[in-house]
């Protein structure tokens, strides 16, 4: 390793969260994203409403809590990066480390299509700003602003990349402790105004309609290609699956628990997925939209019921800048991972390893910028393949090749130190076998083997 690099490297070995705060904040920060305010909207819709809702719940509490514990955990333990990680504990050459390779991978191809979303997000706050969102526009002339940026390579890969260059020079300067204390204003803030939405969406005529989508469950709408989208969206929106909480629980001290502070993390990021929901439904359905109509749906319906409210110009614009934020905060995670690596694994510097993996992954996005179809099987390849494996692995190497002894240091003499063997179940058999049979059933197979 030359000289800078050793230098670059120690000092993220040794640099560590101020306190539990700094830590929930950031891996809030990770979670907290498109994933809760964009993303799950869209998947709630086309995939029946309720129903989706409630195996999106047992999933984060079988699935996300438990893993999230494990992979944090995991970070802790070793102080390394998601590659590293796997060395340290089964070997220099063992495959094991092909975990971390998959979210190296991972975290590539989420952060090329998630800046071409969030360059959406720019795009909208340069029309609230500039007067192409106006009052009492209706949801007819809202979709097709948003149709014709979709239409448009050009406008979405200049805010692609524009957002790519924010996220290269924020964890460049390294100032995303910096950045990751706005938190605890904006995050906040976030969660008003989707209560202000919410109030909104209450009295809009469709409000009984949109809450039956989301409260009553119909069963029959429950698909093998659902409940693999469950999990997926499950682990996206936690972040759990390619190393990006293990590499933030690397940066934590000893003496601070990893469970609570899990708990925290993830009670958040649901409940905010949570009143994503319960703004956008009830306005889908005044405004006789199609609940299923995909990655757009966010953007039509949340400024269609800003524009009708008084003031509706500057809540748009304040929306969507706590959105960009919170995308932010989510893409560094991304950026994170890979740096990381490069910078560990590979002697690079970190603005070399930053900058190379910037670049590719914004012209990796670009294609985006063209095909909808293109974004949609990146995002299925990650949510619903990469994020899930790489989970399934982290709990079994947690549970099966990391000393139980190691792990159980962080539940003992706590008050809810009777939890571990819960746990340890839910990391050895549970979740992984709940992963495989998501998969399985997913491609049909778990029925052929059920009708034999
Ligand atoms: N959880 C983030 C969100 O909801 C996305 C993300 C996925 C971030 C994977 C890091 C790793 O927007």
């Amino acid at each position: 390793m030359n000289a800078r690099g050793q230098v670059v490297m120690t000092q993220i070995q040794r640099s560590q969260w101020k306190n539990r705060l700094g830590f929930i904040l950031a891996a809030a920060g990770s979670a907290v994203g498109l994933g809760n305010i964009w993303r799950f909207p869209y998947m709630v819709g086309e995939n029946g409403g309720s129903i989706f809702i409630i195996v999106y719940l047992l999933c984060v509490l079988l699935l996300g809590l438990p893993i999230m514990i494990a992979e944090i955990t995991l970070g802790k333990i070793t102080q390394r990066n998601p590659v590293g990680a796997f060395k340290v504990l089964a070997g220099e050459r063992s495959p094991w480390q092909m975990v971390g390779f998959s979210g190296v991978l991972a975290a590539f191809v989420i952060l090329s299509y998630y800046s071409v979303v969030a360059g959406w997000c720019l795009d909208f706050i340069w029309k609230s700003l500039t007067g192409v969102f106006q009052p009492g526009h209706t949801m007819a002339e809202v979709t097709s602003i948003f149709q014709q940026l979709t239409a448009n390579p050009r406008a979405q890969t200049f805010f692609h990349g524009l957002f790519m260059v924010m996220v290269v020079v924020i964890v460049l300067a390294g100032v995303q402790r910096g950045l990751q204390r706005w938190n605890e204003i904006l995050m906040p803030a976030l969660i008003f105004i989707l209560l202000v939405l919410i109030a909104f969406s209450m009295r809009q005529s469709g409000a009984n309609q949109g809450l039956q989508f989301i409260l009553r469950p119909d069963p029959s709408k429950l698909t093998g290609h659902s409940l693999l989208a469950a999990m997926g969206q499950c682990f996206f929106s936690l972040s759990i699956g390619m190393g990006a909480m293990l590499t933030y629980g690397s940066y934590l001290r000893k003496q601070q628990r990893v469970p609570p502070a899990t708990g925290w993390v993830v009670g958040m990021d649901t409940g905010i997925a949570l009143l994503a929901g319960f703004v956008v439904f009830p306005v889908v359905f005044t405004f006789g939209q199609q609940p299923q109509q995909g990655p757009g749906l966010v953007f039509v319906t949340l400024p269609a019921a800003f524009l009708q409210m008084q003031g509706g110009t500057a809540i748009a614009l304040a929306f969507f800048i706590l959105l960009l934020f919170a995308a932010l905060t989510s893409a560094i995670s991304m950026l994170e991972v890979v740096t990381a690596y490069f910078t560990d694994e590979f002697n690079m510097t970190r603005r070399l390893a930053a900058l190379m993996s910037g670049t590719v992954c914004f012209l990796m996005g670009t294609g985006c910028a063209y095909s909808g179809a293109y974004l949609d099987f990146l995002d299925t390849l990650a949510s619903n393949y990469l994020l899930p494996l790489g989970a399934l692995f982290i709990s079994l190497f947690v549970g099966y090749k990391v000393n139980k002894e190691l792990t159980r240091g962080e539940f003992r003499g706590t008050w809810y130190a009777g939890l571990f063997g819960v746990w340890h179940l839910c990391i050895r058999v549970i979740a992984p076998a709940l992963v495989i049979v998501v998969f399985l059933n997913s491609i049909g197979i778990l029925d052929k083997l059920l009708s034999k």
